[in-house]
């Protein structure tokens, strides 16, 4: 049994609220839906570079067992799983996974959605070939167990991706002051600051749970909304890697 929990209750309460409106493109969470297809390339890039995946098919990701962690709605589970994965998605908002579900069902897609967290699946000792966890990191309350518990979840020769948001005062002034207050782009209170995470400190934090980092690559919007790959990591960026143990 689990004592320590990567769950924050005030968190998990926001996401409660808000869930409803996980599969409306032009809602508070669309920014999320606008961000999706640069995200879904990178885990494409991600799982590519690890030699995982068979690219010369239509549905690259058959027969890969893909994690993803923190799900929400499923805005990532539901492209994945259409280039063949075969995902579980995971979440601790009781009324996220329900949406999730309902959505899947809609779109004729078998996800295997769980209210659960990244340490409880851990303990059952299932591993997955890809495990993901997008704008999530940001959110939970004991980040150590949450890398740990990511590292235990993977595969030898698995491939781990995270994306998050830097923390400096030009992710403070965007992604937190003009997102929240400013633009209404997300709902008000979503992030912490606090939370928020630099790309060396990622770095560190999972090397030492034994993950090693070997991409570190930027997100930035464009001006109608959707977003592309830059080499600036000041607001949000995406890290992909593996097991440590298989580099050394
Ligand atoms: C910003 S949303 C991102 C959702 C999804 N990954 C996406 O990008 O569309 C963060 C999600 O992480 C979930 N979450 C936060 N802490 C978690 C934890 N410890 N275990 C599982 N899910 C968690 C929240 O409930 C929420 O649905």
């Amino acid at each position: 049994m689990t004592f320590n929990s990567t769950v924050d209750p005030k968190d998990k309460h926001q996401f409660e609220t808000i869930s409803k409106e996980w599969w409306d493109p032009s809602g508070s969470l669309g920014s999320l839906h606008r961000f999706t297809p640069i995200r879904i390339e990178y885990f494409k890039n991600a799982i590519r570079r690890h030699h995982l995946g068979s690219w010369e098919q239509p549905k690259p990701l058959a027969g890969l067992k893909i994690l993803d962690v923190g799900c929400g709605g499923g805005l990532l589970a539901e492209p994945m799983a259409r280039l063949g994965g075969h995902v579980t998605a995971i979440d601790s908002s009781f009324s996220s996974i329900e949406i999730a579900k309902e959505h899947a069902e809609f779109s004729k897609l078998v996800i295997d959605y769980k209210m659960d967290t990244p340490e409880e699946l851990a303990n059952t000792g299932k591993q997955y070939d890809v495990v993901y966890a997008s704008e999530v990191i940001e959110h939970v309350s004991d980040r150590a167990l949450f890398l740990n518990s990511l590292r235990r979840l993977l595969l030898p020769k698995g491939v781990v991706i995270i994306t998050t948001i830097n923390r400096n005062l030009i992710s403070l002034a965007f992604a937190k002051i003009a997102a929240e207050y400013f633009f209404g782009m997300i709902p008000k209170g979503t992030h912490d600051f606090s939370k928020f995470l630099k790309p060396e400190e990622l770095q560190s934090e999972a090397l030492k749970a034994g993950i090693i980092f070997d991409d570190i690559t930027g997100f930035k919007p464009l001006f109608d909304g959707r977003y592309t790959k830059t080499s600036i990591t000041a607001i949000n960026y995406g890290a992909s890697g593996s097991l440590a143990a298989t580099i050394t």
